[in-house]
C-alpha cells in the first residue's frame, strides 16, 4: 500500500527526512511512532502529496507522489495533526462542504454523509456547531472528513494527541472499525502506548531515520535482549525475564541458579539473596513458565513468588529512541 525508499527532505540546514525507508502492507494499522520532530508528519504530508521530497521515492497504491498527484489524492485520506477553526459551521455543514471539495456526486452526498457520522458515532451531533464538540468529538470528526470520499489508504496524524482516555478508547475503536473495513491506516504518535494495542507493526523514527519497524512484539523482545541492563543473559536473544522469589537463603539460591544455568531453554540466571533472575530464551515456547517451575521444584527449590518482568512500553520507546539498538 505504501513504499518508501530513501525519502529525504531538508528544509534549509536542517535534515528533516534522512533516507528514510518503509513499507506498509494492505490492511495494516501501521503506528509511526517517534518524539516531536522526528519527522512523522513531513512523512505524512509528502505521502499525502502535500510536500515534496529532495530524492527518493514514495508509492501509494502503487502510484508515484510525484507524478501521479491527483490519483492518490483520490485513494488517500489524510487527516492532519491541526483540524485549523471553523467557525460557525455545524457538523453537517463541515461535512457538506468537504463533500463538495472532493467533488462527491451531489445526489450521494446525503448517504455518504450520514454513513460517516454513523460510523464515527456524531450522527446526534449533525446540528451541533464544530466549534462546540469536545476535542474527542471533533477528533472523530476530522476522521469523518477524510473518510467522505472512501479512499482506501488513510494517513491519519496523531489522531490520538490531547485525548483523555476515554475518547482515546473511542478512538482506538474507530480505528479497528476502519481496518475491519479493508481500509490501510498509517497513524502517529509520539507516545507509543497511545497505539501500541491496535497496530500490527509499528515503526520508530528519530531525527528524520527509522530506528526500526517490525512487530511490537519483536520491538519488546529486543528491547529486552539488547537494552535491559545486559546481565544475565547477556548478548542472546532473550525472550522473557522472570523474577522468582524463594523461600531459601542467597547460598541455596546460588546452588539452584548453577543447576539451572546449563539448560538450553535458559538464556541466562542471577542469584540474588533469596531470589532468582531468569531470563528465558525467546525460543523456550508457550510452557516456559510451566518448565521453569518445574526445574526450580524438581532441584529442590521452594517459590514463595514467580512474576515475568514487564518491561515497560514507555520504556521499550526511550530505549529504542537513543539509538540503544543501532
Ligand atoms: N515547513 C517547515 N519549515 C521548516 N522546518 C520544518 C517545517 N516543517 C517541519 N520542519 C522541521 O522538520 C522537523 C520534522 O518535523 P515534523 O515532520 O513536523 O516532525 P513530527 O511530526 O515528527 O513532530 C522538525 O525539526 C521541524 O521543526
Ligand atoms: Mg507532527
Amino acid at each position: 500500500m505504501i513504499e518508501i525508499t530513501g525519502l529525504t527532505k531538508r528544509f534549509g540546514k536542517l535534515m528533516a527526512l534522512d533516507s528514510l525507508s518503509l513499507s506498509i502492507g494492505p490492511g495494516e494499522i501501521f503506528g509511526f511512532i517517534g518524539p516531536n520532530g522526528a519527522g512523522k508528519s513531513t512523512t505524512m504530508k509528502i505521502l499525502a502529496c502535500l510536500l515534496k521530497q529532495d530524492s527518493g521515492e514514495a508509492i501509494v497504491c502503487g502510484k508515484n507522489v510525484r507524478t501521479d498527484a491527483d490519483a492518490i489524492r483520490r485513494v488517500v485520506g489524510y487527516m492532519p495533526d491541526f483540524l485549523g477553526v471553523y467557525d460557525d459551521l455545524t457538523v453537517d455543514e463541515y461535512l457538506q462542504f468537504f463533500a463538495a471539495a472532493f467533488e462527491v456526486p451531489r445526489a450521494r452526498r446525503r448517504a455518504v454523509i450520514d454513513q460517516v457520522l454513523e460510523l464515527t458515532d456524531l450522527t446526534e451531533k449533525k446540528h451541533a456547531m464544530v466549534d462546540s464538540l469536545s476535542r474527542g468529538m471533533q477528533q472523530r470528526l476530522g476522521v469523518a472528513r477524510v473518510l467522505i470520499h472512501e479512499p482506501q489508504v488513510l494517513l491519519l496524524d496523531e489522531p490520538a494527541s490531547g485525548l483523555d482516555p476515554r475518547a482515546r478508547i473511542e478512538m482506538r475503536s474507530l480505528l479497528i472499525e476502519l481496518r475491519k473495513m479493508g481500509k490501510s491506516l498509517m497513524v502517529s504518535s509520539h507516545i507509543l502506548s497511545e497505539l501500541a494495542e491496535m497496530c500490527t507493526s509499528i515503526g520508530i523514527i528519530e531525527r528524520g531515520k527509522l530506528l526500526y519497524a517490525g512487530s511490537i512484539e519483536d520491538a519488546y523482545a529486543k528491547v529486552r535482549s539488547a537494552a535491559l541492563d545486559a546481565q544475565p543473559g547477556e548478548g542472546t536473544s532473550v525472550g522473557e525475564r522472570i523474577e522468582v522469589v524463594l523461600q531459601a537463603d542467597s547460598a541455596e539460591a546460588t546452588r539452584l541458579a548453577d543447576k539451572l544455568g546449563g539448560d538450553p531453554r535458559i538464556a541466562g540466571v542471577k542469584a540474588g539473596p533469596s531470589r532468582l533472575t531468569v531470563d528465558l530464551r525467546a525460543d523456550a515456547g508457550a510452557d516456559g513458565h510451566h518448565f521453569l517451575i518445574e526445574a526450580i521444584l524438581h532441584n529442590g527449590g521452594r517459590i514463595h513468588s514467580f512474576a515475568p518482568v514487564e518491561v515497560k512500553l514507555e520504556d521499550a520507546f526511550l530505549k529504542l529512541t537513543t539509538g540503544a539498538l543501532q
